[in-house]
């Protein structure tokens, strides 16, 4: 079996709600989708994951314009497409009947926490796209599907996706500093708990909205973020699962797509870009060790 990961594409397929953005987001945006359209180089992939931002949005009118405009896009790919909510999706406002309408309106109502069953893989799709404003009703609902999901199927191998990292994918200081968002990483500790407590069949967690790549290890669980397209280095995953292993590999847009001007940790946002001690240069810590972009885990 085998999908694709793809986030952050920050698309704006509707003119008329360009007022901020990334700069060519869209065609690299159309570039990625194509490639999962009949004849594209991926059209052989299971199924597609969209890990959330996958528009730009900014306010409501602009989500529910942008959220139209890019189901349209998504009719002529080969496979299912599999959304996960990002923060540019609802605007943080998890929970939140309206801002949730264009999404729900897109997808389904039943498209913010739910698993994707195969035989010998269950991925489990989670929003946390609101972190750290999320409502308290909201957090404890979250928390609650988290665990009967992580309960299901027991002794099948699991993959959770989920827009928001669960963990700190670089030195914690300089990544508050470089992403310069609060949600640097999803706040609400539960879920790490329950990961801990009954979250033993999680292999892989999948993220995007930092903007770049890297992957983690913690008590066992591989914890990737992929950049996504929209910003420098843009990068997507693709995931190849055998009954004994799921082998990861990031991979780049080609290099006539790239804009370094749509790197946000660094120029033009900051005077210099930033380093930790794992990534001692500002291109290793924009796209990761190599080991961080292909990796293999046993099953
Ligand atoms: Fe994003
Ligand atoms: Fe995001």
């Amino acid at each position: 079996m085998k999908f694709a990961v793809i986030n952050d594409l920050h698309a704006q397929f509707t003119p008329k709600s360009h007022q901020s953005g990334y700069p060519g987001a869209n065609g690299r945006a159309e570039w990625m989708l194509g490639q999962f359209a009949k004849g594209g180089a991926h059209d052989d992939v299971d199924f597609l994951i969209g890990a959330g931002d996958l528009i730009h949005g900014e306010d409501l009118k602009a989500i529910r314009a942008e959220m139209k405009a890019l189901r349209k896009r998504l009719k002529p790919l080969a496979m299912p497409f599999y959304p996960c909510c990002g923060n540019h999706e609802i605007k943080q406002w998890e929970g939140d009947a309206d801002y949730e309408r264009p999404y729900t309106k897109a997808f389904g109502k039943d498209r913010f926490d739910y698993a994707i069953s195969t035989e010998s893989l269950e991925i489990i799709v989670l929003n946390n796209a609101g972190t750290y404003h999320v409502t308290s009703k909201r957090r404890e609902q979250r928390a609650q599907r988290f665990e009967q999901m992580l309960k299901a199927r027991p002794g099948v191998p699991k993959i959770v996706i989920c827009h928001v990292p669960l963990v700190s994918i670089r030195d914690r200081d300089v990544l508050r500093g470089s992403f310069g968002f609060i949600s640097y990483r999803c706040l609400e500790g539960e879920l790490l708990d329950l990961l801990d407590t009954v979250g033993g069949d999680v292999r892989l967690v999948v993220s995007g909205h930092l903007h770049l790549t890297g992957m983690v290890q913690r008590r066992g669980v591989c914890h990737l973020t992929t950049a996504g397209t929209a910003s420098f280095p843009h990068d997507y995953a693709v995931v190849d699962a055998t009954p004994d292993r799921i082998s990861v590999n990031v991979r780049a847009l080609p290099k006539s797509l790239h804009e370094p001007a749509s790197n946000i940790h660094g120029p033009p946002r900051y005077e210099a870009g930033y380093t930790d001690a794992d990534h001692p240069k500002a291109l290793s810590y924009l796209r990761g060790r190599p080991g961080e972009r292909r990796f293999t885990i046993k099953l």
